[in-house]
């Protein structure tokens, strides 16, 4: 028996020894291991076989399997390394091939604004803060003079998030409110906030249930509409051109009086009237007011003592207007298409 074992052992070494592929080492792996393979010759005749005697064949054709598979395991080690440094041997890198291109975009154009609007704030002393997007409906609506059940709260269709307390904000007024409270009564405020509003609006070329509101406020001793006007001036160069004239129109809201619509002339026609500005010569930017004295007063500064003046409107618009585009969602989708033309329309 074990001589056989031995015959079976040296034929495998002959055989092994001219394995050079994968597949032939597999063949080789059948013919000694498999099923029907060379070892189980040895066991072939146990049941004949008295119980000593299958105690020492099952030894020695134990023994054989195990030799045999280390032999055929280190063959595998060989051949799989032979491989790989074949592999490592054809494979040159040409340094002077052309690189693959990464796809990039170009930072948004909304983003872009914004931060040209707070710098332009920021170098009169304002202050640029945050407020949260989820929102109570407190600082929202009620200490900014809209009540439960006031019909100025039909025109913001507000996402309620928890009965009818928690929501999300609608417009970025709040941040007057909470700006004006942590000020504790003292003066002067000077803050922008550039921030995400919600409102329940079908979105097309116009509206996007998100958009982001830019909100001004300043609170001082004897301020009055012409330091809004002025600064609205300002701003407008700014962002539209030296050539900018503006204008206010009356308007209403709750938490300003006596509130306004601020214009800028159109600059596609320079106020001659056009598609854009719908042949009035004049583009709707923001609306704004002197600060209700019952907001004053819910925030804690005496309105005898205390004016200010606030302003909020639409960055998007803004970015629209001034890059000539012509649908918002432009603004939010990924594709890298789109990012990348920002690029181009701001070097134009
Ligand atoms: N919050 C207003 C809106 O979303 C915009 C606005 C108007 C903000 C007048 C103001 C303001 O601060 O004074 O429609």
């Amino acid at each position: 028996m074990e001589q056989l074992a031995n015959e079976i052992k040296e034929s495998l070494l002959n055989e092994i020894e001219t394995v050079k592929k994968q597949a032939e080492l597999a063949d080789l792996k059948a013919k000694y291991l498999g099923k029907s393979g060379r070892i189980t010759e040895l066991t072939k005749n146990m049941k004949d076989l008295s119980v000593e005697e299958r105690k020492s064949v099952g030894m020695i054709s134990n023994t054989l399997k195990n030799e045999v598979t280390e032999l055929l395991a280190k063959k595998e080690e060989e051949i799989n390394n032979a491989i790989l440094n074949e592999k490592l041997n054809n494979e040159v890198i040409d340094i002077s091939l052309p690189a693959t291109k990464i796809p990039e975009g170009a930072p948004n154009i909304l983003e872009k604004v914004i931060e040209e609007v707070e710098e332009v704030f920021m170098s009169m002393g304002y202050d640029v803060v945050d407020g949260p997007e989820v929102e109570e409906d407190r600082f929202n609506f009620e200490l900014l003079n809209i009540p439960k059940g006031h019909a100025a709260r039909d025109a913001q269709d507000t996402f309620y998030l928890s009965g009818e307390e928690i929501l999300l904000r609608s417009q970025t007024s709040p941040v007057q409110a909470r700006t004006m409270l942590k000020g504790e009564g003292k003066a002067p405020i000077r803050m922008i906030c550039p921030g995400k509003t919600y409102r329940r609006d079908d979105d097309d070329a116009t509206h996007s249930h998100q958009f982001m509101q830019i909100e001004g406020l300043l609170v001082d001793k004897d301020i009055s509409l012409c330091d809004l006007k002025g600064t609205f001036d300002i701003i407008a160069k700014k962002l539209f051109g030296e050539s900018c004239v503006t204008r206010f129109r009356p308007s209403y809201y709750q938490f300003t009086e006596p509130s306004v619509e601020t214009d800028i002339s159109c600059f596609a026609c320079q106020g001659k009237g056009c598609s854009l500005c719908k042949n009035s010569g004049w583009i709707t930017i923001s609306g704004a007011g002197m600060v209700h004295p019952n907001v004053l007063r819910n925030c804690g500064y005496d309105p005898d003592e205390w004016t200010g003046f606030a302003f909020g409107f639409g960055a998007e618009r803004c970015a629209m207007l001034k890059y000539g585009i012509n649908d918002i969602r432009t603004f939010y989708n990924t594709d890298l298409r789109e990012v990348k033309n920002f690029d181009r329309r701001e070097s134009e």
